[in-house]
Parts: C-alpha cells; structure tokens; sequence
C-alpha cells in the first residue's frame, strides 16, 4: 500500500479536497485503485447530531456513517463506496483508546499522547486502507490521507506526529507528503510568502512535501516556482500550478498535463499505465462549450445555505451533463410559496422541473405540498426526495382521494388521516426507535400500470427489479393507507422488503411526477448520474421519451 498524505496550510477552503480527489483520479486513469480517508482534528464522534448550519449537509454513507461533504466529494469523484472509520477524528480515536485503558489492555501503564494516541492513529490508517472501496472489491494500491484544519493549528499537531512517525512504520517507499497551499496575486504580483511559512511550520514538525500544490486564480509562473523551490526545498517541477479552471473536472487534466503522475511514480515506485481519463476527459472538456440551459427550481429552507444542499445540487449537475444542458438553478424558499409571494411562484412556473428535497425541522412542509399539487396538476417534472416525496402522498390523499385533514405526524400530531407517520427502525440492542439509516434494498413490486406501460423509474435504474440506495429518516407512509392511494392512482411501485415501508411513488399519465422515500443524491456520479435526477432533467429537456426508447 502506498499513501500519500495531503495537509493544508494558509487558509482553509482552498479546495483541497477537490485537489486530492483529482490526483486520486489521475492516479486512478494510469490503472491504479484508489481510496481515501479524511482525518478531521475535531472532538465530535459523528456527523449526525453536528448543525447544519454550521457544516453544510450531513452525507450519509452505505453503512449508515453520517459524515460531512468531504467524503461525498471523494467518493462522487472517485467513483468508490466509503465507510464511517474512512473519517477519522480526535474524538473518535480518545475514545477508543480511552475504552482500552479502561479494559485494562495497556496493562495498567500510564496512558500517553505519544506512543498511545500516535500510535493508535497509524493503526487506524493501516487498517482502514486495506477496506476494499472500489466496485471490483479488491484491496487498493494507493490510500489518500486527508489531513483536515491547517498546518500549526494546535488540534491537528498529534495527528502530524502519528505521519512523521507512519512514514517510517511504512517505509519511505510507501510513503509521500504533499502540501496544498495558496499563491495570492496581489496588485498583479503573485506572493509566494504564505507558501513559504506553511512549509516552514511543517518542516519545524519533522515532515518535508515532496510535492507543493498551489491554488491561484491564475496560472503559477516559472520565477514563482522557482521562488518556492528554493524556499521550500523541493525541486521546481515540484511545485504544481492548480489555477482556476472552467470547471473542476478539468482539474485532473491539469495535473496530467504537469506530469504529477510522473512525479509521485518516481518517489513511491508504483507501475503505471500512461494516464487514459477517457470519457471523464471528454466530459470536462465539452461541457463548457454547451449552450442549451435547463432551468430547475430548488424548493427548501434556508436555500441561502446552499451547502446544505450538496449532495443535490452535484446530482443535478451530473443529470445535466448527461443531457448536454447547462444548469440554472434557482432557489425558492417553501415558506414563500404558501405565503404566496408571487416572485416563488414565478419561479416555480418558469422552470422546466421542480425538486423538492429532504428537509430538517418544520417550516415549510405546506409549501412543499403545493409545489406537488402545482406540478401534479400542471404536468410539470417533479422530483420529491425524502421529505418531498411524503409531501407527493400528503397532496395525493388530500387533493385527489379527499382525506380532509391528511397530514404526516411529524407536523400534526392529532392528524385525521395520519398519512405518513413514525416508524422507526427497532434497534436490538438499545430497544428504541432509531433513525432508519444507510444502504436497504427497494424491490419494484409494483411496476406495471393498469395501460400495460412499466413503471418510469424502474426502466430508469436499468430495469432491474432490486436496488440498493441509502435512507435517513423517521416518518414514512402509512402502510393502513398504502391500498387506498395505489389503488386511488398514485402507483406506489417501490417497496422495502418486507412490503411494508413505501419507497418509490409515480403517477402514470404525467411526464414525469416522481418521489423516493430514499435518497438518491447520495449515490449519483459525475459520468454515472442518479436515476431519478437523470429521469428530472431527461424530462426537463424533452429527451425521456426517446431516452426510454433506446434503452
Ligand atoms: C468526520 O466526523 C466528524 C465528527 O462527527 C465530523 O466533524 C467531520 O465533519 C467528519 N468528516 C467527514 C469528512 O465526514
Ligand atoms: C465532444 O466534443 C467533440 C468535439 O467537439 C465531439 O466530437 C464529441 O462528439 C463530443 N462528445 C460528447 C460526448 O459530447
Ligand atoms: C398539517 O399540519 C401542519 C402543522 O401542524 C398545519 O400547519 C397544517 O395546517 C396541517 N394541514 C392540514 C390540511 O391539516
């Protein structure tokens, strides 16, 4: 195994991560397997109870781990299925060392910072690297460590200690230490001192970067990277340019182009093929030359936190990329439209598809249901997801079966017609409720319509008759009423398996009304888009009709 750490230094949000993934990429066009992990110098154990507010969305993996983007940024790009110990975090390695202590494995030693906690984080990367993450479910050859925060901040010192220490566990064959840093252009100058002193701080611990990546707003000049070089002890071919591009899937082919393939070849000694990014390549490079433009209309609370909307927005983009359309987004606020604030309400008119996603706390359910009642009645692509999709039921009983009062229990405790209540996931072992959480199957059990015609999102998942997508919630419909609204005409098509829990709602007769009780947007890919977001904006631009046809 061979591991490349990346740390950070200046500032943050300097798109390291999207840095790291396009090596990863990179790495991966010359044949090799790749996988990832993200450490994080935070306290916290995990993501699910951190705020929104504060960290964007929370990113749910296969095995149910709640983690933040990060891990939903390597994964899209890498193409590969991570797990909850792919996040490291301080917490999460006291806490198991602390549990040792207390089982009495140290034997009663004192119990210290170095060798026990250093110790413990490069036991941890040994063991998470061998994880199989990639769809062939072999081994990786190349673990990306992502170290999080900055370089000198007093949190992430430890772990800085534990990879001085790994690369001689390791050996130094196996092991390579990057940096990415930021070049600021100042009155037309670009200023190499920030680089100069993060490099510094991480040679003061004990650890020199064969490798500097520089993020500018433009192209690194050659004095500039000979200026680094000789401040930073590394050679000039060294010092990588990641100026700002198009789009950031051309960034591994700005890496290509500077050899880094190359570069990490000669100091960690893996063979490689010469870098083929294929389709990958042609999507980067076409995409900005499209003109046709799409127009989506976002319906959520606190739309101006748009990172809390991540995971949709990346599986709008690949939908959009796989119909050669540009996407416009455009935000509305649930809460506008029921108080009918007319500009919501043109937007939603306008647009060319509605998506209405999962949501936190209760402001703005009524809102969601009129934007399906609009669509429904208007014939206008919607996608529901999560929340959005009980608010497809909760319009349907309403509306068109006529139970007055329909409501979920999340909102109105005393509903009449309790259409989509709790009913959580029972968990052994604690004896309550639990969040039901991660990867479960969907059976299309009910696929053909009363025409003869098969259900859209099935043919859209390729037909099959079984998939696997990843859930977060708590509330879901009603299985007393489940009869009642298929048999009403909302076809309810796909089921967990027992047959109980609703996932999939589809109207037939509608170009394309749509709701998952699961959440798609987790398991869509840059060149392999969500089938449900693919079937959004094939409808969107008028091609699912002949899209259904050639499959
Ligand atoms: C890892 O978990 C910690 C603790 O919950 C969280 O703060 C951090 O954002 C997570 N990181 C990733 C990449 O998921
Ligand atoms: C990409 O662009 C090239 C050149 O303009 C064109 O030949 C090719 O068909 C395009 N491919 C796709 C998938 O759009
Ligand atoms: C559903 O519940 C919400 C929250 O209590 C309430 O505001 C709304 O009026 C209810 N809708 C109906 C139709 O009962």
């Amino acid at each position: 195994m061979k591991y490349i750490v990346v740390t950070g230094g200046v500032v943050s949000g300097l798109g390291k991560g999207v840095t790291i993934s396009s090596m990863g990429r990179l790495l991966q066009a010359c044949g090799l397997r790749v996988t990832a992990i993200k450490i994080d110098p935070y306290l916290n154990v995990d993501a699910g109870t951190m705020s929104p507010f504060e960290h964007g969305e929370v990113f749910v993996l296969d095995d149910g781990g709640e983690t933040d983007l990060d891990l939903g940024n390597y994964e899209r790009f890498l193409n590969i299925h991570l797990s909850q110990d792919h996040n490291i975090t301080t917490g999460k390695i006291y806490r198991h060392v602390i549990l040792k202590e207390r089982r009495g494995d140290y034997l009663g030693k004192t119990v210290q910072v170095v060798p026990h906690i250093t110790n413990e984080i490069q036991d941890w990367i040994e063991r998470v690297a061998k994880i199989p993450t990639s769809e062939d479910g072999k081994e990786a050859d190349v673990c990306l460590v992502e170290v999080g925060g900055t370089v000198g901040d007093i949190e992430s010192s430890v772990f800085l200690e534990a990879l001085r220490q790994f690369q001689f566990r390791v050996g130094t064959e196996n092991f390579l230490l990057s940096f990415v840093s930021l070049v600021p252009v100042i009155s037309e100058e670009q200023k190499t001192k920030p680089t100069q002193h993060g490099v510094k701080d991480l040679r003061s611990l004990g650890l020199s970067p064969s490798i500097i990546f520089c993020r500018s707003t433009e192209e690194l000049s050659e004095p500039t990277k000979q200026k680094i070089s000789d401040f930073c002890h590394v050679p000039a071919n060294n010092v990588l340019s990641v100026h700002d591009v198009k789009n950031i899937y051309q960034v591994p082919l700005l890496l290509e182009t500077q050899n880094l393939h190359q570069l990490l070849q000669a100091q960690l000694k893996f063979d490689l093929k010469s870098p083929d990014l294929g389709n990958w390549k042609t999507m980067a490079n076409n995409m900005s030359s499209w003109t046709d433009t799409v127009q989506i209309c976002l319906i959520g609370k606190y739309t101006g936190l748009q990172d809390s909307y991540l995971s949709i927005i990346k599986s709008l983009r690949h939908a959009a990329i796989a119909c050669e359309h540009k996407l416009d987004l455009q935000w509305v606020e649930a809460t506008d439209l029921e108080n009918n604030v007319d500009e919501a309400w043109d937007k939603v008119k306008k647009a060319q598809g509605i998506i209405v996603p999962g949501g936190f706390g209760n402001r703005g359910f009524e809102g969601k249901i009129l934007a399906a009642q609009y669509c429904r009645e208007n014939k206008k692509p919607y996608l529901g997801v999560c929340l959005g999709f009980q608010a497809v039921v909760v319009e349907y009983c309403r509306n068109v079966l006529n139970l007055e009062g329909a409501n979920s229990t999340e909102f109105d405790e005393s509903a009449k017609h309790q259409v989509v209540f709790f009913m959580p996931e029972i968990d052994k072992t604690t004896m309550g409720g639990t969040m039901r959480l991660g990867s479960r199957v969907t059976k299309f059990t009910h696929p053909t319509f009363d025409d003869g015609s098969i259900s859209i999102t099935k043919q859209l998942y390729g037909n099959k008759d079984v998939i696997h997508e990843r859930h977060r919630h708590r509330y879901e419909v009603n299985p007393e009423y489940v009869d009642q609204i298929h048999e009403g005409g909302l076809k309810l098509v796909g089921r967990d398996e027992t047959g109980e829990r609703m996932e999939v709602a589809e109207l037939p007769g509608h170009p394309y009304y749509v709701g998952a009780q699961y959440h798609p947007e987790f398991k869509s890919r840059p060149l392999a888009p969500s089938p449900p977001f693919h079937g959004l904006l094939l409808a969107a631009t008028g091609k699912l009709d002949g899209y259904l046809k050639s499959l």
